[in-house]
């Protein structure tokens, strides 16, 4: 059932209705993936930080201009101390879905908590399956709890995906291995392009792997078989008759702008039309009664074209 929302909806000039937000409750996270954050990153000042209240506030009042999903993410969202809080606060607005986007280290411990809230939608980044090489990928010893963490959650009943960035040369060799951990776990694996942004825009031309690519490896083994998507999903996605689940976010092959109906919020209250673009308005301190606005300029800062590349850095954006 669509909520019902008093506000006119967040419509932009190309027909975009945003009915998305992802919600980055820090920039800081315990991992090093070397294509996202330089080993010695510095993160914002947690002074910077907008409040439980304040993120609450921003988010009930993008509700009543028809929001409809919220992703929390980071940096890593589970190193917020007031974790529990902002999700308890985020599961009772008027809005259809709560989902978030970890890393998996700290999430195991949360699941009993979360199991009580509204979110059921787990995304948890599993770049390889071989211990070794995610240790090395996330330069940090992590892969036994992520990995775990992952599992358990599927087995509470979340529902669970594992975001993979396929690299050539890193993990491409284990595309068979996540379509049969996707079977065996009934567990969704999305594979995503590596996308020009921050640490990833040097070498991104030497790991970059195409969806069209690994769709067509995957071919010459499985069938797949189209699933049907939402005509803002941000990834394209089949079955195999082994009963794999899997997607294929293209950022850069397939950008899908023309469908984009997100906005995103970073830690320190800039909220943004767009992952590639600076272009912002700052909602920290703003009354609900002085957005509109900021709201209907920010409907005319979302770019229509992908963006070449950014320099930031993912967890500074929000992934
Ligand atoms: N390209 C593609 N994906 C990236 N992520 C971080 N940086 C990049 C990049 N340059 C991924 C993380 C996580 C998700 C939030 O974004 O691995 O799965
Ligand atoms: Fe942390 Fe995610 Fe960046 Fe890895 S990709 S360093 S887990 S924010």
């Amino acid at each position: 059932m669509t909520p019902v929302k008093n506000k006119t909806q967040l419509i932009d000039p190309h027909g975009r209705r945003v009915r998305k937000l992802r919600v980055s409750l820090l920039d800081a996270c315990n991992f090093r993936c070397f294509y996202c954050m330089p080993m010695n990153a510095t993160f914002m000042k947690a002074s910077k930080w907008l409040s439980p209240t304040a993120i609450e506030n921003v988010c009930s009042t993008l509700s009543e201009y028809g929001l409809e999903q919220i992703r929390v993410t980071g940096g890593e969202p589970t190193m917020r101390k007031e974790f529990r809080d902002i999700l308890t606060r985020l599961s009772k607005l008027n809005i259809q879905k709560l989902g978030m986007t970890t890393n998996g280290y700290y999430l195991e411990k949360e699941l009993e908590f979360l199991k009580d809230t509204r979110c059921r939608h787990i995304n948890i980044s599993l770049d390889s399956l071989s211990k070794d090489k995610f240790n090395t990928i996330t330069r940090r010893e992590s892969f036994d709890q992520v990995y775990s963490s992952i599992l358990r959650a599927k087995e509470m009943g979340f529902n669970v995906k594992v975001n993979t960035v396929l690299m050539r040369g890193i993990n491409d060799s284990e595309i068979f291995d996540f379509i049969k951990f996707s079977s065996t776990y009934d567990i969704e694996v999305r594979f995503l392009e590596v996308m020009k942004i921050g640490q990833a825009c040097g070498s991104q031309d030497d790991l970059f792997i195409s969806a069209n690519e690994a769709v067509a490896k995957i071919k010459s083994q499985h069938e797949l078989q189209i699933e049907p998507m939402d005509f803002d999903s941000t990834s394209f996605n089949f079955k195999t008759p082994s009963g794999a689940k899997i997607g294929f976010i293209a950022s850069e092959s397939k950008p899908f702008c023309g469908a984009c109906s997100r906005w995103r919020l970073s830690a320190d209250g800039f909220l943004r039309a767009c992952l590639m673009s600076n272009k912002g308005v700052k909602v920290k301190d703003v009354e609900p009664e002085n957005y509109k606005p900021l709201l209907e300029s920010l409907l005319l800062m979302k770019p229509i074209n992908r963006i070449k590349h950014v320099h930031e850095d993912m967890n500074q954006i929000g992934g």
